[in-house]
């Protein structure tokens, strides 16, 4: 299963991408109104970083409108993914950027029916918000297993990309499900790094060792 980050924010992308263990970068309107600086310049160096699929959303509601920002960001770098929002209008644009020949991310899907429709156009990922489900009492992973379900039956090359990640058993059924992607913050990646036994188990280590073998012997 693929990782990214789901963040716009260059620190954490320049402490987590030297690690080798990020494939791409999600943003969302919400992730870079929070960062300074033009979005352009910072979806530039985001590619640069990166050098992975990083999607960055249009702000259009408008067919026509997220077409004609969808071209303009793939002119920002070629590793740039058009994020559209699942509606009717978001379809039709999902439909005519893949037919340029770009990659459309899906957004803010809620049921199969939805990502069964992006797939049907094309979109080269579908991104089920799991956590917002969560919070409205429903299974947000029960939604990634039906669309995966789906995407295996009729062999969709639509990649899954599990999003709204909120802890990191989020990240352990994705995984399990057979999830192609599970984009996450970056606190989520600290907390899949942590175990307290590796810890313990690196001072027992080190102190049976200073114990046995004093300075110099
Ligand atoms: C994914 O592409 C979205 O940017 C993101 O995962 C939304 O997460 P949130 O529900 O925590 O805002």
């Amino acid at each position: 299963m693929k990782l990214f980050i789901d963040t716009g924010n260059l620190k954490e992308i320049e402490s987590l991408v030297p690690l080798g263990v990020v494939d791409g970068i999600t943003t969302n309107p919400s992730l870079l109104a929070r960062e300074r600086g033009d979005p352009r310049d910072i979806l530039k160096l985001i590619c640069r970083l990166v050098q992975g699929p990083v999607s960055a959303e249009v702000l259009a509601s408008d067919a026509e409108g997220m077409v004609r920002e969808g071209r303009d960001l793939a002119t920002i770098d070629e590793h740039i993914v058009i994020k559209v929002p699942f509606t009717r209008e978001g379809v039709k644009a999902c439909k005519a950027l893949t037919g340029d020949g770009l990659r459309v991310n899906v957004t803010l899907v809620f049921s199969p029916t939805q990502a069964l429709l992006a797939a049907k156009v094309g979109a080269t990922y579908v991104s089920p918000f799991v956590g917002r489900l969560d919070d409205i009492s429903t299974s947000g992973m029960g939604l990634v297993e039906q669309i995966v379900e789906i995407y295996d039956n009729y062999d969709f090359a639509t990649e899954v990309l599990v999003a709204s990640v909120r802890h990191p058993l989020h990240v352990v059924e994705a995984a399990r499900m057979g999830a192609d992607v599970c984009t996450c913050p970056a606190a989520i990646f600290d907390a899949m790094f942590k175990h307290p036994l590796t810890d313990i188990g690196i001072e027992r280590f080190l102190k049976d060792w200073e114990k046995a073998r004093p300075a110099g012997v």
